[in-house]
């Protein structure tokens, strides 16, 4: 056992041997695993090995801690290292996996390596180890860039051994799971010049309910200097020590009006029926956090604008509390804090919208397991929409409603050459929309074509799910943040309405399904027996059908040109699939 000194970190520092290239490189990244802090993640990224080293703190009452991974939350099956304490007292950690019934076996490849723990005499155990991004073994979970469901669960009784454990327990005080992006950007963060002030947006001591999902809304006017344009150059999240693992996500909307409009200060529960409609304008995002994110800084050549003569001076913030525990007599004040200049940047940063348009043309079937609907942003509309040396693109902020399951933006040249992808999340979660910083910048020309898609799973649901607005609608959104800002704000499709009238008309001909001409798209998507044959067909029909685009400018008007019935974009040259980097054949 190596000898540790007393700063926390001590263990992880030792058991990480980078080189002293960069003092990113060493960054330590933490998250709460659970609501009080008491269990917590802290984790550092080795890219070059393409290697994780974890350090978890937790009471040191435990006869076992599994901590592991699963696709979206479930405690299993999920695979895990588990922690657990010998009858003899010592500590051990095991790579294992649980089957569909909660129910441990141990994994051939032992890939929680380099294995090292403390406990310190006010009863805290602290333990490191490290994991492949890929351990190139069937049983365990591959992290990717994205969202990773992190899951434990604890038990107090020691055990023989881990094999044949049963780890299923509803009891939330010795189990949980939480979302987190892993693998960070390590190099966005860059120190903001002396001229910055901050400016603070927070909730005013909330009564957080003794429920499980409150939305809480707050309007503010923008002090007077904003009158004068200013530049954001960072944010974060400010939250309260006492609110930690409650503040799920919080959003800072502008209210998109004329200069003079006055929104009403609404402080309230989003969806209470007193919230006045004048608020609903309030739904441009300026900022997005949520847990586990870092704060989000611009990069060097261009901040987000914020006021200015033209600019209406409300906002609003969203903040998502999230009380599974059910506690009561929580006041909770946080926040987000802005680092802003009226000192500006070369460029202003903007966000275009790409994906689908919301329509209740573009529709998905019950009870699929997987059903994806794709939007476009083609060639003739970034033709006229970008300036003439492209766009940089610096960041993305994924976005679906409650079924999204997964979510990416291809990119393809003018001559429908596939470029690397733009971003992607394959553990897609609604509560976790994060606007990430890309690792790489991508430049897109006038003329490229970005392509969003989303899945969907409608295992759950027994009607038509619809694009639209509703919480209960469905988007398939990709925010992008970018510069130069360019006219362009959105560039998303549907299919045609010619060819949807097109597939009612079959369904009624050659399915016998009694869809009409006179009946609504919604109505008619309703009146469709869905089985495997139409789900199918309609896939298809969504993939090849021409499109209706929306290539609007940020005054809201579209571009002009013709924008109905425009061809699917063709792909001339696919990239392969990412390769891994494994040897299959020597394995069991
Ligand atoms: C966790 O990270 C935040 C910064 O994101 C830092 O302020 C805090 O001190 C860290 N907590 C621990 C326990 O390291
Ligand atoms: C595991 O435990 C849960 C609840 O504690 C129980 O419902 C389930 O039947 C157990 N599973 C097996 C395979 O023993
Ligand atoms: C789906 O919803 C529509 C509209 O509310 C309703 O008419 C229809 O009966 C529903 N279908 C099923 C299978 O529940
Ligand atoms: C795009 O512009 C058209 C025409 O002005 C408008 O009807 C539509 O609502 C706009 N779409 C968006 C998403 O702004």
């Amino acid at each position: 056992m190596l000898r540790i000194s007393k700063s926390w970190c001590a263990v992880l520092c030792f058991c990480f041997s980078l080189v002293a290239a960069n003092k990113d490189d060493y960054k330590i990244f933490n998250v709460s695993l659970n609501g009080d802090s008491s269990i917590s993640l802290h984790w550092l990224i080795d890219y070059p090995k393409t290697k994780l080293a974890f350090e978890i703190h937790l009471p040191s009452e435990f006869g076992w801690f599994a901590f592991g991974f699963s696709n979206y939350g479930e405690a299993f099956p999920a695979d895990y290292c588990l922690l657990w304490r010998n009858l003899d007292g010592k500590l051990h950690l095991i790579d294992t996996w649980t089957n569909d019934e909660g129910v441990v076996d141990l994994d051939h490849h032992q890939d929680c390596s380099n294995f090292r723990y403390k406990t310190t005499s006010s009863g805290i155990t602290k333990y490191t180890f490290k994991r492949k991004f890929d351990t190139c073994d069937n049983r365990d979970y591959i992290i990717e860039d994205g969202t990773t469901h992190i899951v434990w669960s604890r038990g107090l009784q020691r055990i023989v051994s881990p094999k044949g454990l049963n780890i299923s327990t509803s009891d939330r005080q010795n189990s949980g799971m939480i979302r987190a992006s892993l693998l960070k950007n390590l190099h966005a963060n860059t120190n903001l010049p002396s001229h910055v002030q901050t400016l603070e947006l927070l909730a005013d001591k909330v009564k957080v309910p003794a429920e499980e999902t409150t939305y809480w809304c707050r309007v503010f006017k923008l002090p007077d200097k904003f009158k004068k344009k200013h530049h954001i150059y960072q944010y974060e999240a400010n939250i309260q020590a006492s609110s930690q693992g409650l503040v799920h996500h919080m959003e800072l909307f502008h209210c998109e009006s004329n200069a003079k409009e006055e929104i009403p200060l609404y402080n309230g529960d989003c969806f209470d029926n007193k919230r006045p409609k004048k608020t609903e304008v309030c739904k441009r995002v300026l900022a997005a956090w949520a847990m586990g994110a870092q704060p989000f800084t611009y990069p060097e050549e261009a901040a987000l604008p914020l006021g200015g003569e033209t600019f209406n001076q409300y906002v609003m913030l969203e903040i998502h509390y999230n009380n599974p525990e059910l506690k009561s007599g929580i006041i909770d004040s946080s926040g987000v804090r802005f680092h802003i200049s009226d000192k500006l940047r070369q460029m202003d940063a903007g966000v275009i919208e790409l994906g689908l348009e919301y329509t209740d043309k573009m529709a998905i079937p019950p009870g699929q397991e997987s059903f994806p609907l794709t939007g476009y942003c083609i060639s003739s509309c970034t033709s006229v929409g970008f300036p003439q040396e492209g766009i940089t693109i610096f960041g993305s902020q994924l976005h679906t409603h409650l079924i999204g399951v997964k979510v990416y933006t291809r990119h393809f040249d003018a001559l429908g050459r596939e470029l690397p992808e733009l971003n992607r999340d394959n553990h897609y979660s609604t509560h976790f929309q994060e606007i990430r910083r890309l690792k790489k910048p991508v430049k897109v020309l006038p003329g490229h074509v970005l392509i969003t898609r989303c899945d969907y799973s409608t295992m759950n649901r027994k009607n038509m799910t619809f694009g639209g607005f509703s919480i209960s609608d469905e988007m398939c959104v990709n925010y992008i943040h970018y510069y130069p800002r360019a006219p362009l704000e959105v560039c998303k499709s549907s299919i045609s309405e010619q060819a949807l009238k097109t597939f009612f008309n079959y369904m009624k001909e050659w399915e016998d399904q009694p869809t009409s001409e006179s009946k609504g798209v919604s109505e008619n998507y309703y009146s469709i027996q869905w089985n495997k044959m139409r789900v199918q067909l309609l896939d298809e029909v969504y993939h090849e059908a021409p499109l209706s685009m929306q290539c609007n400018m940020s005054s809201g008007n579209r571009f002009p040109g013709y924008w109905e019935n425009a061809p699917v974009p063709a792909v001339s040259l696919p990239l392969p699939p990412p390769s891994r980097d494994c040897h299959f054949d020597d394995q069991k």
